[in-house]
């Protein structure tokens, strides 16, 4: 009987929208990713061919060889022969998400059952009186919805309320009952009233494929446009995605979706044949919703409108969704021009143009790196270390280690760009560049290009610049060799620029690039304060994650002595790192 409880549905719906089912059964059995789902050999019986597949998609498993299959829960019951209470346990213990098996909760689930049905059949009220309503009607047919799309979205009206709830009764529904929903709401005077009066509506349906509320829209110049569902047990609008019971088989033909703000931005998107889309229903975007995009597609496109609240919210949520990154899966933001919504800028444009917006959407890092680099005041001598803070409080909210280091490298390459740009147009008046490129690691690139080309500086800074480790690995390897080459040899180099002429073509190009913008026209003071400022820039991460180190040690040691040297070591460290801060730049 609990097997068929609706809130093991609901459990299991917040476990698959956690938890990738390959990840779960990989701890168990081999596998490996081939199109769509992940493939091993069967746990369940002797095969020597894999026909055991893994979709996450579906969160589902199947074997083709001995046809056993079912959900994570199926899963652990068979492999570890578990009673179902117990595999119920063991993945509420693995995924955090809670699960109690008590009185209470079978109760709640019978009333959910009832406000479910409830919920049906106020929908297909609505829906036969949009028929009847003809204003309403005109109204979503001026908006430019099709007939199909109003039977797909199953979009109603709702008249006065006292029809609604004589047609509930009808069905069997008791007065005291409809009175505790949020269809009614009471009024001081204690009279009731329907919550979506007048309204045209829109069923929102849940993962399960239950409808759990309804938005109303006004049809007359109502001061509040849309009224929404309250939260109550079944409608939790951040565990919803609207559309996406009508959407699903398109998204996942296109292997895409796209995000939108509103229902009519997805139901007019739809009616343009646009229709691998969901929405969000506002401007948040919760982890649950995240993660079921990502079940679709691995960088869906957040879609807000092109208004300035539309964009806050873009910002918003680039900052949010970086807990949540993993490898492989992102999110890419279209800008809306002209302070369109989709629903405006279909109606004034084609599919196409709408399609052709992904050309210049932008990747989750960059919009991260524009943000920051919009919030910093250039004109601030401090500029530099508020940079290095925002990337540091930028990173620290990746969990996923893989992606922060790489978000780290990418940003600190921005960084190093955006500084060098500055540089440049402040210093060289004569030097342009014809060829605006963008070269990454541009620090990195000049240090490496002066350790080849001024050996002298190797011996003078020789311990700082084996405290300097790239962060990019072919320039990394590339420092070492030339390094290892220079202890070889006692000091003669036999290295040359026109070394990476043939092996690193790109990098030649850029190196070269380099010199003639940034070093060609200095002097050789000039050059060699210009060496320290870039050899310092690349220390200064490392020199700070020293005296983290040391930060820790001294807290944690209880050695007098010790404790004094490392003080000594820490002071140094911090004196350093205030000198490069406060000088790196003028
Ligand atoms: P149209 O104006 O009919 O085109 O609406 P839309 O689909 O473009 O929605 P919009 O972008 O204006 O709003 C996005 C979402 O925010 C809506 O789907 C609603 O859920 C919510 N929303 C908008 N206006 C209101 C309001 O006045 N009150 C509440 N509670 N929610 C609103
Ligand atoms: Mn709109």
């Amino acid at each position: 009987m609990i097997k068929n409880d609706n809130s093991i549905n609901e459990f299991l719906n917040q476990v698959n929208n956690k938890v990738r089912l390959s990840d779960f059964i990989g701890q168990f059995v081999d596998l490996t990713e081939k199109g769509n789902s992940f493939v091993g050999k069967c746990p369940f019986h002797n095969e020597n061919t894999p026909s055991f597949n893994v979709s996450n998609d579906k969160s589902l498993f199947h074997c083709f060889g001995c046809k056993v299959g079912g959900n994570i829960l199926n899963f652990i019951s068979k492999y570890k022969n578990l009673q179902f209470k117990e595999a119920v346990r063991y993945i509420s213990n693995y995924s955090g998400i809670p699960f109690i098996f008590d009185e209470k909760r079978i109760k709640t689930n019978a009333e959910e059952k009832l406000l479910f049905e409830l919920l049906n059949h106020t929908n297909h009220f609505f829906n036969q009186q949009l028929k009847q309503n003809s204003f309403a009607y005109k109204y979503i047919k001026s908006r430019g919805v099709s007939d199909e799309a109003i039977s797909t979205f199953e979009i109603g009206f709702s008249p006065d309320h006292n029809l609604l709830v004589n047609y509930l009764e009808s069905k069997g529904f008791n007065l005291d009952h409809i009175k505790k929903t949020d269809l009614l709401i009471k009024n001081k005077q204690n009279d009731f009233f329907g919550r979506f009066s007048n309204r045209v509506t829109f069923p929102i349906y849940n993962f399960s494929n239950n409808i759990v509320g309804f938005g109303g829209r006004s049809i007359k110049n109502s001061k509040i446009k849309y009224i929404n569902s309250q939260e109550n047990i079944v409608f939790k609008k951040s565990q919803i995605l609207y559309g996406l019971k009508q959407n699903l088989a398109h998204i996942r033909e296109e292997k895409e979706v796209y995000l939108v703000e509103g229902y009519m931005d997805l139901i007019k998107l739809y009616c343009s044949d646009i229709k691998n889309v969901v929405s969000s229903l506002g401007t948040t975007l919760s982890e649950v919703q995240l993660q079921r995009m990502w079940n679709y597609s691995d960088i869906p496109y957040v879609c807000f409108d092109g208004d300035s609240a539309g964009i806050n919210a873009t910002k918003i949520i680039s900052e949010k969704v970086l807990k949540f990154l993993v490898p492989g899966k992102s999110l890419k933001f279209i800008q809306i021009p002209d302070n369109n919504d989709p629903d405006s800028f279909i109606q004034e444009n084609k599919k196409d143009d709408f399609l052709n917006l992904k050309i210049t959407s932008k990747d989750l890092s960059t919009l991260v790196w524009d943000n920051i680099q919009d919030s910093i005041e250039i004109n601030t001598p401090e500029f530099l270390a508020i940079i290095d803070e925002k990337i540091n409080d930028m990173i620290s909210k990746i969990k996923h280690p893989k992606v922060s280091k790489e978000y780290l490298r990418f940003l600190r390459s921005k960084k190093d760009n955006f500084i060098w740009e500055k540089n440049r147009i402040k210093t060289s008046k004569s030097n342009k560049t014809n060829v605006e490129v963008f070269i990454e690691n541009i620090n990195e690139k000049i240090f490496l290009l002066m350790i080849i080309s001024e050996k002298d500086y190797v011996s003078e800074f020789q311990e700082e610049i084996f405290q300097v480790k790239l962060l990019d690995n072919t320039l990394e390897e590339l420092k070492n060799k030339i390094l290892k080459n220079l202890s070889d040899q006692q000091l003669i180099y036999s290295w040359s620029v026109n070394d990476f002429k043939d092996t690193n073509p790109k990098l030649f190009n850029e190196i070269n690039e380099l010199e003639r913008v940034h070093i060609k026209g200095l002097k050789e003071g000039e050059k060699k304060l210009f060496f320290k400022q870039i050899l310092n820039n690349l220390r200064l991460p490392f020199l700070v994650d020293e005296r983290k180190i040391i930060q820790k040690e001294i807290i944690e040691s209880s050695d007098n002595v010790i404790s004094e040297n490392l003080l000594k070591r820490y002071n140094k460290l911090s004196n350093e790192i205030k000198n490069i801060r406060n000088k790196d730049l003028e």
